[in-house]
């Protein structure tokens, strides 16, 4: 790796997953625990960048030395996101963040009255297109979580979210993924061939993403 070659950068990150509401006492998630997101941020500090995390629910600690802001929803991350892309070199949204959120939460706990229960969802904002459509001279990553046809699957969102790089997550696998320790992806990037990064661990995972961020930027 490369020392304190994001000294000076201000680097943003998303983490974790957000959370929908249904009722005062219930939501829908999903099973980003926050590590891919946080293992970046804690990577981003020790190379020097001016590190803001944003994240949702986890059981993590933030590293020491980052702006922390904590989100629960998809709409708070949009609003914190927005707030401060404008002033970002590098972007990475590692958060797995709901795509569909409930339209009418309900205001009270719902009682179990009836033998069904229909929950109406509607789509949420997509938070990284919308930076694909905003950015000027942001480096901006995605990452794409897919159980099938990996590469064209993340291909597609790389060209439809105008991203400068993504990176593609089997999270069909149990061993790497969400909640582990590990993880393996692929770097795809509009101008060259895919690059396999092989299973490590996130930390890990995270220097080979910074040094080819470092790398692209320098040419
Ligand atoms: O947190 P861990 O347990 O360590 O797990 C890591 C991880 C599997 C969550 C992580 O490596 C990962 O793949 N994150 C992306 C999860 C995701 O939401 O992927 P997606 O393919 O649904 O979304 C594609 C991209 O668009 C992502 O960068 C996502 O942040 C973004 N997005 C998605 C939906 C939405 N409404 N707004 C967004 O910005």
């Amino acid at each position: 790796s490369a020392g304190r070659d994001l000294k000076g950068k201000r680097v943003l990150i998303t983490a974790g997953k957000t959370i929908e509401i249904i009722d005062p006492v219930r939501y829908i998630t999903n099973r980003s625990t926050g590590k891919m997101g946080y293992a970046l941020a804690q990577i981003a500090s020790e190379r020097g960048a001016e590190v803001t995390l944003i994240s949702g629910p986890t059981n993590l600690l933030p590293p020491i030395d980052v702006n922390f802001i904590a989100v629960k929803t998809t709409a708070e991350m949009a609003e914190q996101v927005k707030r401060y892309f404008e002033k970002m070199d590098i972007v990475i949204m590692a958060a797995a963040v709901a795509d569909y959120r409930v339209e009418k939460p309900a205001t009270q706990k719902i009682k179990k009255n009836s033998p069904n229960l229909e929950l109406k969802l509607v789509k949420n904002i997509d938070i990284l297109k919308s930076l694909g459509q905003l950015k000027t001279k942001q480096f901006l990553v995605g990452f794409a979580a897919e159980t099938q046809n990996l590469l064209e699957n993340a291909t597609k969102k790389m060209r439809e979210k105008n991203v400068d790089l993504l990176v593609a997550n089997d999270v069909s696998r149990q061993d790497i993924g969400f909640g582990s320790d590990q993880n393996e992806v692929t770097f795809l990037r509009p101008e060259n061939k895919p690059l396999l990064i092989r299973k490590n661990s996130k930390k890990e995972i995270a220097v080979q993403l910074f040094d080819c961020i470092d790398s692209m930027e320098r040419r």
